[in-house]
Order: C-alpha cells, then structure tokens, then sequence
C-alpha cells in the first residue's frame, strides 16, 4: 500500500512535495506541532487551522492511559474526539516509553512498564501499538520501536536493532491486517492510514545502514530515523541523518522524529528532510523563550518591562500584529495561562513561517540552506 507523495520541484537535496493523506493534503518539507494528549499544549484546534497547520502529532503512550483508546474510539476517533479535521500522525509509544526508564521492562514480546500518572501497570506489544493507533484513527501510525540510548556500545546497539527490526515486520503485518477497521470509514471509501517504518542503529553508520536496508525491504510508504537527539553532540545527530538520508527511496516521505532548533530544521530539509516534529516550540514557549528573527528572546527579561514593540519586528502572527513585548512579559511574571498561550502561538508561527520560506525556495529552485544563516540567529 502505497501513500501519494507527488514531489513537484528541487533544490539540491531538498524536495518540495505534497503528502495526500486521507485528512490533509500536507505540503513538505514540513514541521508537525506536537500534541501529546490530544492538544497541542495551550492552542485551541481553531488556532492551529489559523496557523495554517495541516498536521499534528498525538502519542499512543498518553492517549492510551487516558482518557484510553477504546473511548477514543466510542468517540468517533482521535479527529472528531478533538474536532481536528486535518492529519494526525501518532508515535507507537516505544520512544515515550523508553523514557520511563526504571519503571519499565523490555522483552522479545514487548515492554512492561507503570504508568507515570498513577503506577499502575501496562504491557505494549507492537501489535497493541498498531491497535491502539488504529483505534485512535492516525493518518500515519509509526512502528513500534526500540529507541536505542546514548551512549550505547557496538553490541548493544546492534541488539536493541535486531529487536526493532523484529518488531518492524509485527508492526506491519499487524497494521496491515486490522487498518480498515479506522474509525473514520465513513465518507473516506478506499482511503487507509500508513504505516512508517522507524531507522535505529544508534551511532554506528553500518548498523544504521543495515536497518535502513531491512526496513526498504519491507516496503512501508515512508520511513522515519529516530533514535536521535538523546543526548548526542549535534555534529553527529547531522552525520547521521546525512549516512541514512540516501539508503532510504527518493520517493518517499523521510522523516527525523524530534528534531529541533529552527536552524536545525532548514538545515535538515535542506538535506532532503520532509517531515520533522519537536516539542521545543511549545515547550520553550511555556518557559517564556521565544524564537524571533532577531535571535532568541527570554521574554520574561526586565529589559522588555516598558518594550512596546512586537516579539518579532519581522513575524505578521496573530501575536506581534495585537501585543507588545511588555505585555507577553508581563503575562510570563504575573504567571497567567495567557503567556502561555500568545508565547506558543509565536513560535509555532515562525517554526510554520520558516518550513513555508523553505518550500518557497526549493519551488525558486534557491539553495536552502541561505535561511540557515537567519534561522541560526534564533538558536
Ligand atoms: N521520537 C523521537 N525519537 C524517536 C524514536 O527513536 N522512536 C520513536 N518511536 N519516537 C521518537
Ligand atoms: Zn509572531
């Protein structure tokens, strides 16, 4: 089962395309705000249409343990549950699971783990990820994996590989058979979700080559490289990307799950990156430090207490065409939900407005990698 990915100009390594998912025509290179249990934290679904986002994430792990998948379900899936009409692509939980650490047990058959909400404890398989995603009703459901830690040796790399290779083709066979049971039948006749196979290989080019090989093989409609930005220096994160960016097949979507800083995310797509997610935007936004053309702001500085000018001089989002840095500061310090709101709204705007400046350029036929320099300032 293929996934339309119809890639309309280039620019060195860089694609321009358009992803037809059954909820979304998504437009690529693109940057996914991440929405861990069903909102993308502190912006209403209207918002985001505003923002011109055709594609969030949402995790299993989360959406599993509450409010569960099987109500989710009853629901009408995670699209109408939220009142998301565009696309939604879902992480299996291997990653967010791998960040339990001593609450959790991997075997052959899966992951034990305990619930960080209330202790209690919970088994996922790969083939309970692939009901889980079902049930939720992802456009694109990614594979179970082994998110493998830094720094891990030669050997436990190549096992913690093997697993995932292992668990890739049970994600598959078992996504293949239960995909049309999508909550989302009705008016999408002939329209299925997609599964993504997932490279690991921790920082070993022969291993990752290997898994990049044995997931093209198995033929999935796209393929993500995870087991990135666990602690490593950024040099390598880029080696690695670029070690792996050719083995996989140029007319498919490629994706680099939790990547990054702004000019972090030119600089992949530039490379040939078509898809990328991070909670940095978001999360930074809460902390009050906002990416603005002019660097990076920590708003809450006294220095911005009597700034009447916008965020960003050069950004037209909702929030520098209405409110002033004094204002945004004064939200962050009086501690009001508000700070937290307009901060994000910021950020995604311009990690949105960067990835559209980026796909204008590779339509230009311009060298991305000239709005590095830009984005870099803000890093
Ligand atoms: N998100 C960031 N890295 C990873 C990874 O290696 N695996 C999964 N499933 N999700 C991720
Ligand atoms: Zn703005």
């Amino acid at each position: 089962m293929s996934l339309a990915f119809q890639i309309h100009a280039e620019s060195g390594a860089a694609r321009r395309a358009t992803m037809m998912l059954p909820h979304a025509a998504v437009e690529t290179p693109v940057f996914m705000p991440v929405g861990t249990v069903g909102s993308v934290k502190a912006v209403p679904q209207h918002l985001l249409e505003e923002l011109d986002a055709r594609i969030i994430l949402g995790n299993t792990y989360h959406l599993y343990l509450r409010p569960g998948h099987e109500l989710v379900r009853r629901m009408g899936g995670l699209h109408r549950f939220m009142s998301w009409e565009r696309a939604i692509l879902t992480d299996s939980g291997g990653f967010q699971v791998f960040s339990l650490n001593e609450l959790r047990k991997v075997t052959e058959e899966g992951v034990a783990f305990r619930s960080h909400i209330d202790g209690s404890s919970h088994f996922f398989s790969p083939e309970h990820s692939m009901d889980v995603q079902v049930a939720l009703g992802s456009d694109i459901a990614m594979a179970f994996d082994e998110c493998t830690e830094y720094p891990a040796d030669y050997a436990r790399a190549r096992k913690s590989l093997d697993l995932t290779l292992r668990w890739a083709q049970r994600s598959r066979d078992h996504f293949e058979a239960h995909k049309h049971e999508r909550p989302w039948s009705e008016g999408f006749e002939g329209k299925m979700p997609s599964l993504f196979g997932i490279v690991q290989g921790g920082m070993y080019p022969d291993l990752r080559r290997e898994s990049a090989e044995r997931l093209v093989e198995m033929d999935f409609p796209g393929y993500a490289i995870g087991g990135l930005s666990v602690g490593e220096p950024r040099e390598l994160t880029r080696e690695i990307i670029a070690a792996t960016l050719p083995l996989l097949p140029k007319d498919k979507p490629r994706y680099v799950m939790g990547v990054g800083y702004p000019d972090e995310i030119v600089e992949y797509a530039a490379m040939g990156v078509d898809m990328m997610d991070c909670v940095l935007p978001t999360r930074a936004a809460r902390h009050g430090l906002l990416f603005t053309s002019e660097g990076r702001l920590n708003i809450k500085n006294r220095r911005f207490a009597e700034d009447q000018g916008p965020a960003d001089p050069k950004c037209d989002c909702l929030v520098c065409r209405r409110y002033s840095r004094a204002y945004l500061r004064h939200l962050m310090t009086a501690q009001e939900p508000l700070a937290a709101v307009l901060n994000t709204l910021h950020n995604l705007a311009f990690y949105l407005g960067t990835m559209r400046r980026v796909r204008e350029r590779i339509e230009a036929g311009l060298p991305v990698t000239d709005l590095k320099m830009e984005a870099s300032q803000s890093a």
